[in-house]
Parts: C-alpha cells; sequence; structure tokens
C-alpha cells in the first residue's frame, strides 16, 4: 500500500467528471488500498479516486465507526429524502470548512469491491459523506456550494 499525492484546489483535474471501472482488477484494488491508507493519513471521512488523480468512480469513505472502511465503485444516487446543513471539510481543500446543504437521506447502489452490486440506505454523517463523495466524480466540490459567508480557515496544528 502507499499514500497518494493529493490533487488540490485549483487542480481541473477536479472538475472533470469520472468514468465507470468496467472490471474490477488488481490495478483498482491497489488503487482502493491506497485511497483508503490515503484518507486515514489524512484524517479524511471520505476520498474519491479523482482527488489521487485518477478519474474512475472509486470512492471510500471512514466514519471511523464499527462499520470500517466502506468502498464503493460506480456508486448511484437513487433517492435523497429531506436537507440537513452540515459543517464540512474535504482532503482537496486542507483547513477549510464551510457550512453545506446535504441530504437527510439517500438510497445509493454501488458494487462493493468483490464485484457485488449492494444497495445501502444512508442517514446523518454517511449520507452526506456520500452525497460529497458522488459530487466529486460528477466533478463538483463542497466550495461551490457552501452556504455564504460560511467559510472559515483553521489552522493546522503543530505537530
Ligand atoms: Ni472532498
Amino acid at each position: 500500500m502507499a499514500i497518494r499525492n493529493l490533487r488540490l484546489e485549483g487542480d481541473e483535474i477536479l472538475k472533470k467528471k469520472s468514468r465507470e471501472v468496467e472490471i474490477i482488477d488488481e490495478k483498482i484494488q491497489i488503487l482502493i488500498d491506497d485511497m483508503i491508507e490515503t484518507m486515514h493519513k489524512y484524517n479524511g471521512v471520505g476520498l474519491a479516486a479523482v482527488q489521487v488523480g485518477i478519474l474512475k468512480k472509486v470512492i471510500v469513505i471512514d466514519l471511523y465507526d464499527d462499520k470500517g472502511p466502506i468502498v464503493m465503485i460506480n456508486p448511484v444516487i437513487q433517492k435523497t429524502k429531506g436537507e440537513q446543513e452540515v459543517e464540512e471539510g474535504c482532503l482537496s481543500f486542507p483547513n477549510q470548512f464551510a457550512k453545506v446543504v446535504r441530504p437527510e437521506e439517500i438510497v445509493a447502489e454501488y458494487t462493493n469491491r468483490e464485484g457485488k452490486r449492494m444497495r445501502v440506505k444512508a442517514k446523518k454523517l454517511l449520507a452526506q459523506a456520500i452525497s460529497h463523495e458522488v459530487d466529486h466524480l460528477n466533478g463538483e466540490v463542497f466550495m461551490d456550494k457552501i452556504i455564504p459567508g460560511t467559510l472559515e480557515y483553521v489552522e493546522p496544528e503543530e505537530k
């Protein structure tokens, strides 16, 4: 496994749409492992492949609960319900946080890393995370949809 370089604010790749994964081969499995490691290294709750420069529909999410990292290949949000106003950040926009409106609940379909098509009903933080990462696959970033006046810059802690 390896830490991959993060693509940051201003990188044009973040505006591009990702392509469907057709075959879950060794290369995709390595990408997934590297994405999980990279997400954990930077304490993120989610990461899309485009953020490490790969335009493929792969996202990883970890809410640091008992479920462990969730890997979603070719995710599709099928239904949304309600709204939640939430604080959000993104590994491509280090130290910046703002409020956005996300669906309160979503139903999504995706393929897991074993190749099985799955369906998930998600609420609250998981709904927010899936919505944020699926936006990345469509070339959209949270900064495009923040509630005006809510952007904050938080100084990183000295390590
Ligand atoms: Ni993000």
